[in-house]
């Protein structure tokens, strides 16, 4: 059983061109992603910045709309339906941002900040519940931190507050978009591990959004590969790490940072291309020490490759 299906997903933004220029130009933020998520699995979306996952995260939670494709929640159309379906959508989804900084309201006292969604969404709400879901997510015990404001918290802290705050509607689904990024590297595992205990305590599957390979295979049980609005590679995360077969995926690979130690740059040349002037053929070609005289000419579809392990590549066609 599934709890998000995305089918063919685009998104272009409209770019305000120059009065010269007659034809609309597009950002193409996403170019068909198809994925699903299984009930109550952890998935990993990895990519550069730029290549999506923001828009992908978004729209899987219907806060944006996609141009082309759709979204299904628990077999629910999220584009097709009517304002009162999508506010009991709402109900149901959740997402938590990568700045912990940014993201509370430095005004809020933490109590307020966690029990706003079920306040927000009609729902019942004591004391006791939100103390309750703030142990869960390790801010023990939950009156010392009750009546603070988010400054007085360190960043690891303010990011448990803003899972707790996911967590409180009791979820079906939550969207974490680099919740570790910005935390230091010491405190990363020990997080992502406190989301895996929510995962199974609170029964929510999760998608974990990140630019670091290394957060997305200790997490997830599956993972997809983004590049430029596409998935090159997707599988079990075991496929993936041990058997990386996409070029882009190996290079994630090779600057991989184990989780405590500094990050690596990236052994491939160039940087992601301006998603306004897509590459044609494989829009990888201009960086892989691969791209062959097909590569140029010829997009690569995602073909399966072994047992649901696929990657777009024509290294790799039959
Ligand atoms: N609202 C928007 N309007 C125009 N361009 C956007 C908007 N949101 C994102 N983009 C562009 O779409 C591309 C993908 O962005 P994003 O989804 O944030 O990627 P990621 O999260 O992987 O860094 C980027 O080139 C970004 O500048
Ligand atoms: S299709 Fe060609 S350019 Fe693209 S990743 Fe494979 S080998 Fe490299
Ligand atoms: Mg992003």
């Amino acid at each position: 059983m599934n709890i998000v299906e995305a089918e063919g997903v685009k998104k272009y933004f409209p770019v305000k061109g120059s009065i010269l220029r007659r034809e609309k130009r597009f950002i193409k933020a996403l170019d068909g992603v198809s994925l699903s998520i299984e009930k109550g699995e952890i998935y990993s979306i990895v990519g550069e910045t730029g290549s999506g996952k923001t828009t992908l995260g978004r729209i899987l939670i219907g806060l944006i709309t996609p141009t082309e494709g759709s979204v299904k929640i628990d077999n629910i159309d999220i584009f097709s339906i009517g304002k009162s379906e999508m506010r009991e959508i709402r109900k149901r989804v959740q997402i938590i941002f990568q700045d912990p900084y940014g993201s509370l309201n430095p005004r809020m006292r933490i109590r307020d900040i966690v029990s706003e969604p079920l306040k927000l969404n009609r729902m019942e709400y004591s004391t006791e519940k939100i103390a309750r879901v703030m142990e869960d997510v390790g801010l023990k015990p939950a009156s010392d931190f009750m009546d603070r404001y988010p400054h007085q918290l360190s960043g690891g802290q303010r990011q448990r507050v803003a899972i707790a705050r996911a967590l409180a509607i009791s979820p079906e689904f939550i969207v974490a978009d680099e919740p570790v990024s910005m935390l230091d590297v010491s405190i990363r595992a020990n997080f992502l591990n406190m989301m895996r205990e929510m995962n199974k305590k609170y029964n929510v599957s999760m998608l974990m959004i990140t630019h670091d390979i290394s957060v997305a295979s200790y997490i997830g049980r599956r993972i997809s590969v983004l590049y430029l609005g596409k998935v090159v590679e997707q599988g079990e995360n075991d496929d993936i790490i041990k058997n990386p077969l996409h070029p882009y995926t190996r290079a994630l690979m090779e600057a991989i940072a184990t989780l405590g130690k500094k990050e690596k740059e990236l052994h491939i040349k160039g940087e992601i291309p301006n998603p306004m002037d897509i590459p044609k053929g494989c829009r990888f070609h201009p960086r892989c020490p691969y791209a062959m005289d097909i590569c140029r000419e010829v997009e690569p579809d995602l073909v399966e490759i072994s047992n649901k392990h696929s990657v777009a590549c024509h290294l790799y066609r039959g």
